[in-house]
């Protein structure tokens, strides 16, 4: 009978000692124990895919927790990115930050896009989430930040030591010929396309600009490598948050364009078993600080 997991992997052990399917229901000592009949009793319910006996079928064999892969009769596109996907997940503990940037010219305007600077607020809420980096200690952070000015204003107080990187595919949503506008501008100007987006903002696409649906295909690089990376922050805008949190929310794709993220809000999200912790923290102009807002538990990833 093949081993299904390698029984001296303490590693592996400790992860499921602490899995919501043990922790705090029993000792650590009897966790393990349980975990071992588990195994046994897989071996027992499941057969083993053998590429000689099975040679016709597609199977993807995670071994180890991602430590090595057995790839078998992967066809076409979906096959490979299935296990593309799989080789960039890990189990390890971590948390992924989100914000929008500061409010910048433009937000205060009221107008979209562009590449304005920060207003003065925008500015507090970038002094302040350099300040909430020093006290929260994440180890090893890495930045990731769009190329518009106003992200990497948010992002510039932050300490030098956390590796930033600047990523085209972070940049917001292109309006197209609505840039610059306000939607008032737009009711006015192009009252069919305001219409056709009410209609469907999903699939609704800007002449000469994006849909939500084209920002959703090229932030899948993006995604991978957040699957792989361990503390991440993110610095980029509205329209390209919601499509990483709805990845993280399990939301349907009418939903995602309306997902609510406010201007000068962090959302960390923390990846566990089951589902995902999601934990709101907001600028308070009048202190100054960035402060802890509430804590949801969502389904997703
Ligand atoms: O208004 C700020 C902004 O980031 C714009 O640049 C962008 O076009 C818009 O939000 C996206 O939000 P919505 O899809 O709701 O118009």
């Amino acid at each position: 009978m093949p081993r299904l997991l390698p029984y001296s992997s303490e590693k592996l052990l400790k992860l499921q000692v602490n899995s919501p399917d043990y922790k705090g229901l029993m000792t650590a000592e009897q966790a393990k124990e349980d975990f071992m009949r588990r195994i046994e009793n897989y071996a027992k319910q499941y057969e083993p895919l053998d590429e000689l006996e099975h040679e016709s079928l597609s199977f993807i064999k995670v071994i180890n927790a991602g430590r090595s892969f057995k790839v078998h009769q992967v066809r076409g596109h979906v096959q490979s990115r299935v296990v593309y996907f799989l080789m960039n997940i890990h189990l390890l503990p971590r948390s992924i930050y989100l914000t929008r940037h500061g409010q910048s010219e433009y937000n205060g305007m009221g107008r979209l896009g562009g590449d304005s600077p920060l207003t003065e607020n925008g500015q507090k809420y970038a002094a302040a989430l350099a300040d909430f980096f020093e006290e929260e200690e994440v180890e090893g952070l890495r930045v990731w930040c769009s190329q518009k000015v106003r992200a990497a204003q948010t992002a510039q107080y932050l300490k030098p030591d956390f590796h930033t990187e600047y990523w085209k595919a972070l940049d917001e949503l292109d309006a197209g010929i609505c840039e610059g506008l306000t939607y008032e501008d737009i009711q006015q100007r192009y009252p069919k396309q305001a219409d056709d987006r009410a209609a469907d903002k999903y699939h609704y696409r800007y002449p000469s600009g994006e849909s939500y649906e084209d920002v959703v295909s090229r932030l899948e690089p993006v995604i991978m490598e957040l699957e792989r990376q361990a503390n991440v922050l993110v610095v980029s805008h509205q329209a390209v948050l919601r499509c990483i949190l709805a990845y993280f929310y399990d939301r349907s794709l009418p939903e995602l364009p309306y997902i609510d993220i406010p201007l000068h809000s962090l959302v960390k999200l923390t990846p566990r078993a089951y589902h995902c912790d999601s934990t709101i923290y907001a600028l308070d102009l009048e202190t100054g600080q960035v402060e802890f807002i509430y804590f949801k538990r969502c389904k997703g990833a």
